[in-house]
């Protein structure tokens, strides 16, 4: 089946989506529209991409009729505009995060429930390569039972210059990152019992925290230790996106930032460079984006071509919100906080 997908949207990230949408054409995906409030934006990524521009979403919905609508707009204008693509019907995915708070990403699910419509949310960590390896090698019992973790992200890139909007935010670092890495950690350690969090805001100019490092005690009774920063002062600039240590019963498997993977399995010892051959120095986080939001998109249109729940269904996406909201919670009362 094919799919006719309309993009919202078409700042900073959307140029993601709008390469992943183009690549995917042999995959059945059609991108017959892009929007954005700004006619310049819709017009160039409409020159870009041959798709059709729009400025209004009520427009492109009467007019275009997609099957498929791939919102990439920011979170504050998440809602409305599912409300009005769950009225149409029309299958609906969202940018992480949701909504900027739990009580708007559980509106969402349930507007979109009401409605019938398909929801998916594009959380593409999980999908980065090097993440996908390492899933398979726990899933292969080359480790044993995972129990214990540490995942993180220090960068050294200026990420306020691509989204200024950051030093505005009300709840910055755990919401719009911790996020992804608390994914990871639902999928390599399982479901999550307690969250502990200690916050910092080390850059004065940012109004609100720019530093997370959390515990999790998970239901299986493994510990992760789940980190990140917008302040780190690290070059040379990773190749990862997130790096990690886990270690299980059999084995660990530690991904430097680097993108090296390292594994050790019942006492052996091996090594693997996750490098891709098609990979750019100049702009290393560059790479990791593309890749893991193509991929992010290619599985969601599966599933809807499919007629099944994405892996990254709303209901998904709030197990993994209930733990950035217990964060902020424990950050605040100085106590583990379960989700
Ligand atoms: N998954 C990731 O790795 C990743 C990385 C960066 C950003 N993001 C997410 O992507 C989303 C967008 O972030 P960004 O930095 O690209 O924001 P941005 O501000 O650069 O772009 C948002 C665009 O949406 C447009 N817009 C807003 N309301 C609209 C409406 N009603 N109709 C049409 N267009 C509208 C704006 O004009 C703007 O051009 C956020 O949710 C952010 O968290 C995800």
């Amino acid at each position: 089946m094919s799919a006719r997908v309309a993009v919202i949207g078409c700042g900073y990230f959307a140029r993601y989506h709008l390469a992943a949408w183009t690549r995917l054409r042999q995959a059945g995906a059609e991108l017959v529209a892009v929007c954005d409030l700004d006619p310049a934006k819709a017009g160039r990524a409409a020159a870009e991409t041959g798709a059709a521009a729009y400025t209004d979403v009520a427009t492109l919905l009467a007019e275009v009729k997609p099957d498929l609508v791939d919102i990439a707009t920011r979170m504050q204008t998440h809602l409305p505009l599912v409300r009005q693509c769950a009225a149409v019907p029309v299958g609906i995915i969202v940018q992480k995060p949701l909504a900027p708070n739990w009580a708007d990403a559980v509106t969402i699910v349930e507007t979109a429930r009401k409605a019938n419509a398909f929801l998916a949310v594009h959380e593409n960590f999980r999908y980065q390569a090097a993440m996908l390896r390492v899933g398979a090698l726990i899933a292969s019992g080359a480790i044993g039972a995972p129990n214990w973790a540490r995942i993180a992200f220090r960068t050294g890139v200026d990420v306020y210059r691509n989204q200024p909007y950051f030093y505005d935010e009300e709840r910055l670092v755990i919401l719009d990152l911790g996020i992804h890495l608390l994914d990871l950690a639902r999928v390599f350690m399982g479901e999550v019992e307690t969250v502990y969090c200690e916050t910092q805001r080390r850059n004065p100019r940012v109004r609100a925290e720019d530093t997370a490092t959390m515990l999790l005690r998970h239901v299986s009774g493994a510990r992760s230790v789940v980190e990140c920063t917008y302040e780190a002062r690290r070059l040379p600039l990773a190749r990862a996106e997130a790096f990690l240590e886990i270690e299980g019963s059999d084995g660990s498997i530690v991904l430097d930032r680097q993108l090296q993977l390292s594994l050790t399995s019942r006492g052996v010892e091996s090594h693997e460079d996750l490098t891709p051959a098609d990979f750019d120095p100049a702009d290393p986080a560059a790479y990791v984006a593309r890749q893991s939001v193509e991929e992010t998109c290619a599985r969601i249109l599966r599933a809807f071509a499919a007629g099944e729940p994405a892996a990254t269904s709303g209901d998904d996406n709030l197990k993994t919100y209930a733990l950035v909201e217990a964060a902020y919670r424990s950050a605040a009362s100085g106590r583990a906080e379960r989700p």
